[in-house]
């Protein structure tokens, strides 16, 4: 997949040719630093950016169906049923004025035609299985009179009220404090295996991969740069950028060590580099990969990475 949006200040090549898969059940986790496209790439899925600002390349295909392909209307019913989402702030998608179950029931009413007492039933259910009890008061409250853990689980309820096949949650638990994250994370993991969802976890945070997730694709400036199973790229990691990502994540038993932190910044992307994007910040590069863009190459089995210099092969 590529995404471009025209902007007045150029184009931005927020996706650059993007490969991925994923398959009924799977946690497939999506890292990479601030600015990298990972809400781009899971915002295309379901077709989310302005369409009069964007140009989408590819396929993104869901059970053999490109959305790319389809009408406004069918992208309607698309949202939700295919895949619902889950982003960081609940308070940019939740109505303040609205009472929150009043808020779901309304989405079982449109989009499922149910009538108003099956919806409240249905959004009582939904608000028990996330953890939110007890189901008939909460029903009753306002978004302001929740916690962000209890909004972020009121968040998570609408987004799989429709049964989606995938849910994808886009950073959905880094502005939680920790315990709570682990919370919602357990959440995750249960109605994933509850309902055979598959699950998208966009996040910074490579503990959250380990955690959660059966494969991994790591993103660098628009593209993707090793993907591969979490296993196997914990285990060696062949990208000298997902090397770096995994050396600054803490981990028990390092305690007064430093953590080692990756110099520089990722690129912009206005215009699309030559060469290998990590370039400037990789303690491994030769001269070749400033001018040469890297290749895809297979590290072993379906374990993929961007580079050609990749750091298993020292
Ligand atoms: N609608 C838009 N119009 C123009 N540029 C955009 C638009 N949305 C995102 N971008 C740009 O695309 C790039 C990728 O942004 P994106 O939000 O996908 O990053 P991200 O990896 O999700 O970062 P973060 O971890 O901070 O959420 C950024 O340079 C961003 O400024
Ligand atoms: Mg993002």
């Amino acid at each position: 997949m590529t995404v471009e949006f025209m902007t007045v200040r150029g184009i931005v090549y927020a996706v650059q040719g993007a490969s991925l898969s994923l398959k009924q059940g799977e946690v497939l986790g999506i890292v990479g630093e601030s600015g990298c496209g990972k809400s781009v790439m899971v915002k295309s899925i379901l077709r989310l950016h302005r369409e009069k600002h964007t140009r989408y390349g590819g396929q993104i295909l869901i059970e053999g169906r490109d959305v790319l392909r389809l009408t406004q209307k069918e992208m309607g019913i698309v949202r939700g049923t295919d895949a619902g989402m889950v982003f960081q702030d609940p308070m940019i998608s939740l109505n303040p004025i609205i009472k929150i179950g009043e808020q779901i029931a309304e989405t079982l009413r449109i989009r499922k035609s149910m009538s108003k007492r099956l919806a409240y039933d249905e959004s009582l259910r939904l608000l028990r299985q996330v953890g939110i009890t007890p189901p008939e008061d909460r029903y009753l409250q306002y978004p302001f009179e929740l916690s962000g853990g209890m909004l972020q689980r009121v968040m998570i309820a609408m987004a799989i009220a429709l049964r989606p096949k995938i849910l994808i949650a886009d950073e959905a638990t880094t502005a939680l404090d920790v315990t709570i994250q682990a919370e919602i994370l357990a959440l995750l993991k249960r109605l994933r295996a509850e309902r055979g969802m598959s699950l998208i976890v966009v996040t910074h945070d490579f503990g959250v991969v380990a955690e959660m997730c059966d494969s991994v694709c790591v993103m660098y400036a628009g593209e993707i740069v090793e993907s591969g199973s979490v296993e196997r790229i914990f285990a060696s990691p062949a990208h000298p950028y997902t090397k770096a990502l995994i050396d600054s994540v803490p981990r028990p038993g390092t305690h007064g060590d430093k953590l080692s932190s990756i110099p520089g910044m990722p690129p912009d992307l206005l215009s699309v580099h030559t060469g290998c994007a990590f370039y400037p910040r990789c303690s491994v590069a030769e001269k070749c990969c400033e001018t040469e863009r890297p290749e895809l190459h297979s590290a072993g089995g379906a374990h993929i990475v961007r580079c050609e210099r990749p750091i298993w092969k020292k």
